[in-house]
């Protein structure tokens, strides 16, 4: 079984990640640390202090995954790339954010409102960039019921893994998850994919 740790704003930073493997050991450490999400700058100038937390001399030894939040495509790519330059090879796309001020500007799971933009979102992404890239998403806005139409869009998309925050956005933290039925739906998916795609999602050299 692999055992990954979510990433937090805020919380889950470079000082985490080297207090959890300190205390937790060779046996405790997690085989993938999510980051907390960073945006790409829509001027393409690399913000030092938010890299600082990617930077891998400040994450020896942690199997990171960088995460972004984004709604511009080929920015999101072009980001890809800077972070294949750091060493990074599965990078994460943040569908699942429920924050209002994230989701105002149309971002994390504000993305899953529109499937046309969400798919052509993911279009450009897969288009313009190279390598693994892994997807966390909700089940929907409003109602778990709306996954199916969602699902149907990352099933176009070789995404190498769907990490599932089984609520709504509407949900926040608060409140039972969706059934099983919704999440079994999207782990199928998420095996299908496996098969399918050329890239594998994970730390370590791009093939
Ligand atoms: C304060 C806080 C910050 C979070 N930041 C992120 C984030 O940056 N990226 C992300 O994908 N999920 C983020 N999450 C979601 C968690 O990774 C996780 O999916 C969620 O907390 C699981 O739900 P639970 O806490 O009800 O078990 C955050 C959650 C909290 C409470």
């Amino acid at each position: 079984m692999n055992y990954y740790a979510a990433p937090m704003e805020g919380l889950t930073d470079r000082v985490w990640r080297q207090a959890h493997q300190k205390w937790f050991g060779p046996a405790g450490n997690a085989d993938r640390y999510y980051a907390p999400f960073i945006s790409p700058p829509e001027n393409r100038v690399l913000i030092k202090k938010k890299m600082a937390e990617l930077a891998p001399a400040a994450n020896p030894g942690a199997p990171v995954i960088p995460q972004l939040l984004a709604k511009d495509g080929e920015l999101a790519a072009w980001m890809i790339g800077e972070l294949r330059g750091l060493g990074y090879t599965e990078v994460n796309l943040n569908l699942g954010c429920p924050s209002g001020t994230v989701t105002a500007k149309g971002k994390g799971s504000g993305m899953l409102r529109d499937p046309v933009k969400l798919d052509a979102f993911l279009a450009a992404v897969f288009a313009n960039a190279e390598g693994p890239i892994s997807v966390k998403t909700r089940l929907g806005v409003e109602k778990p019921e709306e996954f199916a139409a969602i699902l149907d869009i990352y099933n176009r998309y070789p995404i190498c893994e769907l990490t599932i925050h089984p609520r709504v956005m509407r949900q926040l933290y608060r409140g039972q998850g969706g059934g099983p039925a919704h999440v079994g739906s999207a782990v199928s998916a998420a095996v299908r994919h496996h098969g399918g795609s050329r890239h594998h999602c994970g730390p370590g050299a791009l093939p």
